[in-house]
């Protein structure tokens, strides 16, 4: 029997895989032996080179701002693609997501190029019968008394799942979503740098302990591979149980 979790032969794009959980998930589909691509903000695949948490090694590298609608439509996809994680996001703190400027800034990275790169791929991903995976936020279920923005955008890229799930399924896409518990990386920093504020977020985890990209690549190898052929629309939960009461 063939391994399901073997992606050889496969294409891969991670959209935001320079960093943190996209680039451990874009190494959890490299190491199974897909083709896998990732795009970042910078020019250069140099420019990450002294970024803790991003390892380009093995991944062929794209420079792209999702906030730029224009690149993301005319964005030069690879021939054949079978699997989109759509990582990106980004989240302003110091209250600036109350101010117009900041809210804007949030959901249109975490929202607005959600939508803008589905479009993108839906025509490649539908070629093969492919899987689009979406990457919100356990701060979609709850309230965040500092981040407005934040909250509402991954609230809304939930949403995005179901929608997205229901309307593509007949042209063989699978949609679904991965949320994010706690996990380190330069977005959190502001938490997890902090020794009172992480060892305050641990006691809140049932399994002990923060969350890894590895962890979160493993719910993403899932839902791209056969083996979850029959999940349509859903996200999940990878929190650790953080979420749980
Ligand atoms: N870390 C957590 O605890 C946690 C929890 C729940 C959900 N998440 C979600 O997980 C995803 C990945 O976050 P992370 O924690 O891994 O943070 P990260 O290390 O900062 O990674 C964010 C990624 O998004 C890219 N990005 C940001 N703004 C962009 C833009 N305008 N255009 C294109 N790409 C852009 C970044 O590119 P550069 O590398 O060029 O900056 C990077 O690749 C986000 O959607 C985040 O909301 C994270």
């Amino acid at each position: 029997m063939s391994d399901p979790l073997d992606f050889t032969g496969r294409t891969v794009l991670v959209v935001g895989g320079t960093s943190g959980i996209g680039n451990g998930i874009a190494h959890g589909f490299r190491e199974r032996g897909a083709a896998v691509h990732v795009t970042g903000t910078r020019a250069s695949p140099g420019d990450y080179a002294a970024e803790e948490g991003s390892d380009l090694a093995g991944l062929t590298f794209h420079s792209l701002d999702v906030s730029d609608r224009e690149a993301v439509a005319g964005f030069g996809l690879p021939d054949a693609l079978d699997v989109v994680v759509l990582c990106q996001g980004t989240v302003r703190y110091r209250r600036e997501e109350f101010e117009r400027e900041g809210w804007d800034a949030v959901m249109t990275v975490n929202l607005d190029s959600l939508m803008d790169c589905a479009r993108a791929v839906r025509p490649k991903l539908a070629e093969g019968g492919g899987s689009l995976i979406i990457v919100s936020s356990v701060g979609a279920y709850h309230a965040m008394i500092g981040n407005p923005a934040y909250a509402a955008s991954k609230a809304a890229a939930v949403s995005l799942v179901g929608s997205l799930a229901e309307a593509w399924a007949g042209e063989g896409i699978r949609v679904n979503g991965i949320a994010p518990g706690l996990v380190p990386t330069k977005l959190t920093k502001v938490t997890t740098d902090n020794a009172q504020r992480a060892a305050g977020a641990v006691a809140r985890i049932p399994a002990g302990r923060m969350g890894t990209p590895e962890d979160m690549a493993g719910a993403a190898l899932f839902l791209a591979s056969p083996l979850a052929d029959y999940v349509v629309g859903q996200t999940i939960r990878v929190d650790g149980g953080m979420t749980l009461s």
